[in-house]
């Protein structure tokens, strides 16, 4: 696929082509702005692209509505939505017939259900801009909670850690890693931590893949993910 923003000269996204296989893990790395959000813009449909084809299971993209992508596609982001409503009306967002159960299996396997336990009123606290200001990790663990209730067959996860300190993200990237078993899932992180269990990674640098693989050959390769993986081991032992 190819993409250029609108307001912008440089493409974005150039000659990028990948196939997304049912029950197969890809994950998409590489520096900011090397073009991994405007991916999963693409594959939301926000916008369309030009050239290039995206398959999700065995179709191409285009073919799906936007409607149907959102029942499919199970999405954490970097911008966490939340509305001007309870945490329980939030979550239920995701699955509007989900029992109470379900609901706190949800937001106990995202490590968020003790953390709301501990607001004066509980699930039925109001968030969103008006109500309760939660962290960035908070809405985070809550935006995870939300797609574990939706049980959707495909995730994607963009920087869905981010904001976590190390042991959450720890704890909360064991939940994610558990609900990928045999599910389609499209992981797009800076952070080169956990990626052996990838089928295919892509890395990106200034809108192109300038590498693919898997996480052993692309470290025996000794390119830009083999930098970007020594200097962050560097940066977790120093
Ligand atoms: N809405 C937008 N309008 C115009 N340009 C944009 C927009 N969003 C992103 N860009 C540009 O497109 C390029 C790729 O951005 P993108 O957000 O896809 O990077 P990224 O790989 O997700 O980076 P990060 O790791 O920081 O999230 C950047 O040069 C950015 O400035
Ligand atoms: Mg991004």
């Amino acid at each position: 696929m190819y993409y250029t923003y609108s307001d912008k000269e440089h493409p974005a996204l150039e000659d990028i082509s990948f196939d997304l296989a049912p029950g197969e893990r890809v994950a998409l790395v590489g520096p900011s702005g090397a073009g991994k959000s405007t991916i999963v813009n693409l594959l939301l449909r926000f916008w369309d692209y030009r050239e290039g084809v995206i398959y999700l299971g065995g179709h191409e993209l285009k073919r799906y509505s936007p409607e149907d992508l959102r029942r499919l596609l199970g999405v954490v982001t970097q911008h966490t939505h939340l509305f001007n409503a309870t945490i329980r009306e939030n979550l239920l967002l995701a699955r509007p017939g989900a029992s109470e159960e379900e609901l706190i299996a949800a937001a106990r396997r995202a490590r968020i259900h003790d953390f709301i336990q501990t607001l004066p009123r509980g699930y039925d606290t109001c968030v969103g801009e008006g109500g309760f200001k939660l962290s960035g990790g908070q809405r985070q663990r809550l935006a995870i909670a939300r797609v574990l209730l939706k049980n959707a067959p495909i995730l994607v996860l963009d920087e869905a850690t981010a904001g976590l300190d190390p042991v959450t993200e720890r704890e909360v990237m064991d939940a994610v890693y558990s609900l990928m078993q045999g599910r389609t899932t499209l992981v797009i992180t800076h952070r080169l931590v956990g990626l052996e269990v990838m089928d295919e990674i892509l890395v990106l640098d200034g809108g192109r893949v300038v590498e693919r693989g898997r996480h052993e050959d692309l470290l025996r390769h000794n390119g830009l993910y083999r930098r970007l993986w020594e200097l962050q081991h560097q940066v977790l032992a120093g």
